[in-house]
């Protein structure tokens, strides 16, 4: 059994003050989401705050990126994965489409800073998608692959449990236009068999797999109703708490 994995990615939104706040007012919405790991993500300067006002709580907190460097350094600007799991982090975004979109992050550098982050002791949550554009070309199950085994290679058996996969189709982030649930599990079902080629047919088995782009209270229930479906990244409806805590609570329909 997988454990489902509904995680609010907050982008560059909210000051510490305003994450505090949504984070106190999500805490009792679900604090009885005992069948998936409710995660959210702060921007960096509000992720020591938010671990401590959570202590307690089953909400856990995850970095929206991280270095390619394992140790710290001469590295102006970055922040390794051992720190953020020094202000109590469990998990990172790696790969967001936003970063590789406009922060030019290729595959060879999701994969430095998923291998960093598993050494530190996170677990990724690695992103994957494709663009209209591919997907109007016929193009999207190449990309995915390509994404999947440019940014997962080079990992030890032991690694793999330390991976999430979220795919999130770039024509459906911040569009109110979401995958149907057959086109997503279609891709999760791809994305599921390129892991077990890649790893084995057990880890594949194990590894769960996000679904991200428009995800909303109305459509959690039927993606995640889907077999291969274990979990949401949510951006905009996770930006307040009371949206985040009905797609935690969902009801598969
Ligand atoms: P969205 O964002 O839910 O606002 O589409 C998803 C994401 O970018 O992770």
């Amino acid at each position: 059994m997988r454990k489902p994995v509904i995680a609010g990615n907050w982008k560059m939104y909210k000051t510490v003050g305003e994450s505090v706040q949504t984070a106190l007012a999500l805490k009792p919405l679900v604090a009885n989401a005992n069948h998936c790991e409710v995660i959210i993500a702060p921007v960096f300067t509000a992720l020591k705050t938010v671990v401590d006002r959570l202590d307690g709580s089953n909400i856990k907190v995850a970095g929206q990126n991280c270095s390619t460097e394992v140790e710290e350094g001469a590295h102006t600007g970055e922040i390794a994965p051992f720190m953020l799991r020094d202000v109590g982090a469990a998990y990172v975004i790696i790969g967001h489409s936003e970063r590789r979109q406009h922060y030019s992050e290729t595959d060879t550098m999701v994969r430095r800073k998923v291998q960093a982050a598993i050494s530190s002791g996170l677990t990724a949550i690695m992103c994957v998608g494709e663009s209209l554009g591919q997907r109007d070309q016929g193009t999207a199950e190449a990309v995915v692959k390509g994404q999947l085994t440019g940014g997962l290679s080079g990992l030890t058996a032991s690694d793999l449990d330390r991976i999430i996969v979220a795919y999130e189709p770039v024509w459906a982030i911040g569009t109110g236009r979401t995958a149907t649930p057959e086109q997503a599990q279609e891709m999760h079902a791809f994305i599921r068999r390129v892991f077990a080629e890649g790893h084995s047919r057990d880890a594949a088995q194990a590894l769960r797999i996000l679904y991200g782009g428009s995800v909303k209270p109305d459509n959690v229930g039927a993606l995640m109703a889907q077999e291969d479906i274990d979990g949401a990244l949510v951006g905009g409806a996770s930006l307040k708490a009371d949206s985040f805590a009905q797609i935690v609570n969902y009801r598969e329909s």
